[in-house]
């Protein structure tokens, strides 16, 4: 098993993110200097996939054209001399290889892995890295489940240890851990209530599939909230073929969470020397 390509899902309204989201992405929104979107495809890149799977909408080609070339702006920077900004825009231009597919209803995670399948499906396994969860440590997210997948051969997802009141945000697994920080994964329940939670090892969006998940997907028809679900299609490869779930070491941040959003504003300026004292010093008589 080779993972070479990565599903980048980027198709969703961004409803949580109004009105900032109105006209551009939720993926597109800055954290620092970079869209939330070019963090996910250099954590790809920094696993060894190249190759980009973009899922998208009619409003979200400002997307792909971020990791295109811009010629025009190119020329401006070349005239002024400003080739430190060139080489880095150029960089944004050749990090990854760009397909782009149409969901043309927005349905679902599962709906738009689902699109992928003519592109990936002849791989065996694929990466799927939600556009708009950003996960930052030494190690990238998306290899760390990429090493146990290739190893193992099953399909396996990324999850975290959330607090018991937040479980009703995200999909829970339960499971049994067959080393440390990898579960065989039993059961997995979209948003249960906090009491009802099987565990607190929270789904995060990141995931290595094998292909017969589109097998799967077709299976499963509507889940909550008229969608196809991820999850749902997850549970049925956990019955068949198995599945495992790595507890992923890093920081996690929900882009589309305007808490989460702003702290990775913070903690993505603080990592920058230049900025990380005046930055302090701004906020410090901002506190309570
Ligand atoms: P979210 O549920 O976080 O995104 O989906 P959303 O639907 O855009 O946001 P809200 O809840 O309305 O604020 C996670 C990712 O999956 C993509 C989104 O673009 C986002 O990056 N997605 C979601 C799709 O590509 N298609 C869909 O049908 C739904």
């Amino acid at each position: 098993m080779n993972i070479r390509k990565v599903v980048i899902p980027v198709a969703g309204w961004g409803t949580r993110s109004l009105p900032a989201t109105k006209n551009i992405p939720k993926e597109m929104l800055p954290v620092y200097n970079k869209p939330v979107v070019q963090y996910v495809v250099e954590e790809a890149i920094r696993s060894g996939i190249e190759d980009v799977v973009f899922i998208t909408n009619r409003d979200k080609n400002v997307i792909e054209d971020h990791f295109d070339y811009n010629l025009q702006l190119e020329a401006v920077l070349e005239r002024a001399g400003k080739t430190e900004q060139l080489a880095v825009i150029r960089q944004v231009a050749e990090m990854a290889k760009v397909t782009a597919i149409r969901q043309k209803k927005q349905l679902g995670l599962g709906h738009a892995v689902l699109c992928a399948e003519d592109v990936v499906a002849a791989d065996g396994a694929f990466a799927v890295m939600v556009g708009d969860d950003l996960l930052f440590g030494m190690n990238p997210g998306i290899r760390q489940l990429v090493e146990v997948a290739e190893s193992e051969r099953l399909s396996v997802i990324g999850v975290m240890e959330v607090e018991q009141e937040r479980v009703s945000r995200y999909g829970i697994i339960s499971g049994e851990e067959i080393f440390p920080g990898i579960f065989r994964v039993n059961r997995l329940v979209e948003k249960p209530k906090v009491n009802e939670a099987p565990s607190r090892l929270a789904i995060i969006g990141r995931y290595v599939l094998t292909a017969d998940i589109f097998l799967h997907l077709k299976q499963v028809t509507s889940g909550h909230g008229g969608e196809i679900q991820l999850t749902d299609a997850l549970q049925l490869q956990a019955d068949n073929k198995g599945l495992l779930a790595v507890k992923i070491h890093g920081m996690r941040f929900d882009a589309g969470d305007w808490s989460e959003y702003l702290t990775a504003n913070i903690y993505f300026a603080m990592q920058h020397e230049e900025l990380r004292d005046d930055l302090v010093r701004r906020l410090k008589p901002l506190l309570p």
